[in-house]
């Protein structure tokens, strides 16, 4: 074995030379790793013992793309190109070496090989997508060469991390070996094309399927038109078809040529900034600093729920798809049989879309339990209560729950409003509760918010957090406060829109300019959807808001085919003369004169407040940092990630220009509107949240 560099070795095994990676912790193409690959092929081609060369990594992975910490540093290194210039014209076959994930500038490394293998649970993909990017070395012409225009436009726009035995089966990969026993394999694959003389394949020089492409434009406005409503406000996506288009009208190298103009117009633009911090923000977020990563760990074999209702039922079956067996606890057979049954209707529909097979539906039913009964629970390791929002049944249920569950478990609650600290403290062991707060379909949206109450202890904190990750969430770790942190955001951008409203702005003037900014909808589109009747009492009802009058009526929101907004059988919305009149009627009431206002003074009035918010909600100390706030927001309430979240927005927009309209906001309209002291400092002092 020679050492290239402090991270690569080179080896002669027999008659193979074989180069091996090893940069925790994910082998990405840093400047070394570049320089290593550079000079472990230069070696293995001067080699004469070396009749073929293998590429592979140690650790957990084959390279997971570009170092993006080095994103518009100094570059230092070999250049990238080269390197895949001079491995694909070797004079001796090639083979990347292939398991954990072969991602970004890492599939292209293996794509400027002659063959590729993998181990079964290794996955392929171009995830540059997600950061706003493109494949930058040469994915965007090689990956349609190989596996063809559809699945390119697929692969690329979405980023996905395609297993390895689909890759095996669309020509991505070669073949497949013992799980395992990659280098065996990679070696023996290696002397087996080289024993049948098969040929140095380059996969620039295959133009069988982008020609087969050429001539059809059809196929890349029709993949444009599906993915309309997903790509909205992202331009990765559109950047990525027009180089798979490059791939099918123009040679290799003008093809490449288009890729890297495009690539410097993502890189050097404001999207791709804000998704690369998105992405260390999330990674960040698992950081806390007084709880080190060497915490004990409470190992969570098994999990009870308590409330099997929406939110119980969408949390279990995180853990079910997570291998983790669950019992749900009810207080009625029906209201049990319903939960269960509404589990089993949201397995069989994602299989029937093809997400999961009909045997994973059995298996993950099969970890999910219903009991009547909570003495059930006392094996749990972990315990979280998702029953109806009232805090009298809150403290019923966790007295309980200290009498029965065993020392050691965790205590969380699903709360998305109550004071934990005020739950925990009828425990005798508040230490061991926690608030998880799941976010509607919890099945599906990414969003955990972690909070930190009182007393939690350290390994709880821990534990949640790994947990988290586990099941697939997303979590940033907050500390008790109304609302906690999205929501109490959330309520400033509210009260503007009920505002704005009495001032003269329209619900559809409000959601457009919302819509626009990139959220997935506005606030009263969302109110019609949830039903404007949630926590609306008909007995009670006065007709004192614009709500009360709405649901007297009964419009009620989409389910009635009224709320704001009036529906066509196909629920298709349009702003509705009823609701104009409604409104008109309660601003003349009120002696308001209504007001045209502009769309930029809409966005203004509901996100300043936002960001200002957020300032307090680090000042008072309830979040971390403010990359954990635009985590909770780009997760939880669909602020768009090319955006970077409202703390990484203001600081774009300029804090001192948000602070000078918070002052005149404060001096038309009062209090509510008073700067955070924090925003203050920070723009006296020339700071920015994000150090963006
Ligand atoms: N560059 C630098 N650091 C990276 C990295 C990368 N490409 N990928 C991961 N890391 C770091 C993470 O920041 C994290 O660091 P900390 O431990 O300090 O927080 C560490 O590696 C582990 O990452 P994860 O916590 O995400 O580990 P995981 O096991 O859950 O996931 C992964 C591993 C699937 C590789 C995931 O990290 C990932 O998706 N990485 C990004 C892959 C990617 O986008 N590659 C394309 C890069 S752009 C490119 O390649 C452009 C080009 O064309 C040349």
């Amino acid at each position: 074995m020679t050492a290239i560099n402090a991270v690569t070795d080179y080896s002669l095994e027999g008659d193979v030379g074989v180069i091996t990676l090893n940069s925790p912790p994910v082998n990405a193409l840093s400047a070394a790793v570049r320089d290593g690959i550079a000079d472990g092929m230069a070696k293995a081609f001067a080699d004469p013992g070396a009749k073929a060369v293998v590429l592979i990594c140690e650790g957990r992975t084959f390279i997971a793309g570009a170092d993006i910490t080095e994103f518009g540093g100094e570059r230092k290194g070999a250049d990238l190109l080269k390197v895949m210039q001079d491995m694909e014209n070797a004079p001796k076959p090639v083979i990347a070496a292939i398991h954990g994930t072969a991602l970004g500038g890492g599939l292209e490394t293996a794509l400027a090989c002659h063959y590729r293998v993998a181990v079964p649970s290794a996955r392929c993909g171009l995830p540059e997508v997600a950061l706003g990017l493109l494949p930058g070395a040469g994915g965007t012409q090689r990956l349609p060469r190989i596996v063809g225009v559809e699945k390119a436009l697929e692969m690329m726009t979405s980023g996905a991390h395609v297993p390895a035995p689909q890759c095996l089966a669309m020509g991505l990969v070669d073949e497949l070996t013992e799980e395992g026993k990659l280098r065996e394999g990679a070696i023996a694959f290696a002397r087996k094309v080289v024993a049948e003389g098969r040929p140095l394949k380059k996969v620039r020089e295959s133009n069988e399927k982008v020609e087969a492409a050429r001539g059809h434009p059809e196929i890349f406005e029709n993949f444009r038109k599906a993915n309309a409503r997903k790509f909205r406000g992202f331009l990765a996506p559109e950047y990525n078809i027009r180089c798979i288009e490059a791939a099918v009208n123009e040679p290799f190298e003008e093809g490449m040529k288009t890729e890297r103009r495009l690539f410097g117009e993502l890189m050097s633009g404001s999207q791709s900034a804000a998704q690369r911090y998105a992405f260390f923000a999330e990674r960040q977020a698992n950081k806390i600093p007084d709880v080190p990563d060497d915490t004990p760990q409470i190992p969570v074999g098994s999990v009870g729920i308590i409330g099997a209702g929406t939110m119980g039922g969408g949390i279990a079956m995180n853990f079910a798809n997570a291998g983790i067996p669950v019992t749900i606890v009810e207080v009625k057979q029906d209201a049990l049989d319903r939960g269960l049954g509404v589990i089993r209707k949201n397995y069989e529909r994602t299989a029937s879309r093809g997400g999961i097979t009909a045997a994973d539906v059995e298996k993950r039913i099969g970890l999910i339990k219903g009991s009547l009964d909570m003495n059930d629970l006392a094996p749990a390791d972990m315990v979280i209560e998702a029953v109806f929002e009232r805090m009298d049944i809150k403290k019923d249920i966790f007295t309980k729950l200290d009498a029965i569950c065993k020392p050691g478990a965790i205590l969380a609650t699903n709360t998305s409003a109550l004071n934990i600290d005020e739950i925990a403290l009828v425990t005798k062991r508040p230490e061991a509760v926690i608030g998880l707060h799941f976010f509607s379909p919890a099945n599906v949206m990414k969003l955990l918010e972690v909070v930190r109450a009182d007393h939690t202890a350290k390994p709880v904190i821990a534990t949640s957090m790994k947990l988290a990750k586990k099941i697939g969430k997303i979590a940033a770790l907050v500390r008790v406060t109304p609302g906690f942190v999205g929501n109490r955001m959330l309520a400033q951008r509210q009260r503007e829109a009920q505002k704005l409203m009495f001032e003269g702005a329209m619900p559809w003037d409000i959601d457009r300019v919302l819509y626009d900014f990139g959220f997935p909808m506005g606030p009263f589109a969302m109110s019609d959807l949830a039903g404007l009747d949630v926590g609306w009492v008909k007995e009670t009802s006065k007709g004192e808001t614009i709500r009360d009058v709405l649901c007297e009526m009964d419009r009620r929101g989409q389910k009635t085919g009224a709320g704001y907004y009036d529906y066509d059988e196909n629920r298709v919305a349009r702003p509705s003369p009823v609701t104009e009149k409604i409104i008109q009627d309660f601003v003349a009431k009120s002696g308001v004169n209504p007001r045209q206002i502009s769309d930029e003074e809409i966005l203004e009035r509901c996100l300043y407040p936002m960001v200002n918010e957020g300032a307090k909600i680090l000042e008072e100390g309830k979040a971390i940092r403010a990359s954990d706030i635009d985590v909770i927001w780009e997760n939880g309430y669909g602020w768009p990630v090319y955006r970077g979240g409202p703390m990484w927005w203001g600081d774009h927009v300029g804090l001192d220009k948000i602070l000078a309209r918070m002052m005149e906001f404060q001096a038309q309209m009062g209090d509510v509107y008073k700067p955070a002291a924090l925003l203050e400092t920070m723009v006296a002092q020339g700071k920015k949240f994000t150090g963006s």
